[in-house]
């Protein structure tokens, strides 16, 4: 039977998507055109969060934003929207994904960077009033991490 290691690891990596999907969440793209620059959760017909993208060029997606309302916060829906953009970015052969977490949102929210550390993103600290760090998801070339 015809295999590749990466068809094997795709096979075995949970697929966020699919998860959200079986708990009641769906995902609508709501850009203009590609590559895609807004997504929404959605619960039933019922906007829960949205992750907002901007691309410096087709396999880099320089900032993204995401938000997960109130209402919905502490059930492992961030981390799987956030796996959802890590999933799409990986399947658009996106080599990098930068981000930042601005100082203000880490002060409402003092687990932000280790929540992003477990997300896989590095966190580089950041010596500016706005920005407290810059955060960073590389690919691996040839090994889709
Ligand atoms: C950051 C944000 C997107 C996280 O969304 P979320 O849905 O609350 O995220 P999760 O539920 O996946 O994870 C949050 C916490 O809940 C915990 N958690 C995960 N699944 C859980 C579950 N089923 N039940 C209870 N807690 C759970 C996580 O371990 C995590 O704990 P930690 O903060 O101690 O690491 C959300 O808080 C938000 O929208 N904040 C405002 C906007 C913002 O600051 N965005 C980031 C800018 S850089």
């Amino acid at each position: 039977m015809p295999w590749s290691l990466r068809a094997l690891l795709d096979r075995f990596r949970p697929d966020p998507v699919a998860i959200l999907a079986q708990r009641g969440y769906h995902l609508v793209d709501g850009s203009y055109g590609a590559p895609p620059s807004l997504i929404y959760l959605m619960h039933e017909n019922r906007r829960a969060g949205f992750i907002e993208l901007s691309w410096s060029s087709l396999d880099t997606i320089s900032n993204f934003g995401i938000m997960i309302y109130p209402a919905y916060r502490n059930r492992g829906l961030g981390t799987l929207l956030l796996q959802a953009l890590i999933a799409l970015a990986r399947n658009r052969g996106v080599a990098t994904i930068h981000g930042l977490v601005r100082r203000q949102d880490l002060a409402a929210q003092p687990h932000l960077l280790r929540w992003y550390r477990e997300n896989g993103f590095a966190t580089i600290e950041a010596q500016s009033i706005v920005t407290a760090a810059w955060l960073l998801f590389e690919f691996r070339r040839g090994a889709k991490t």
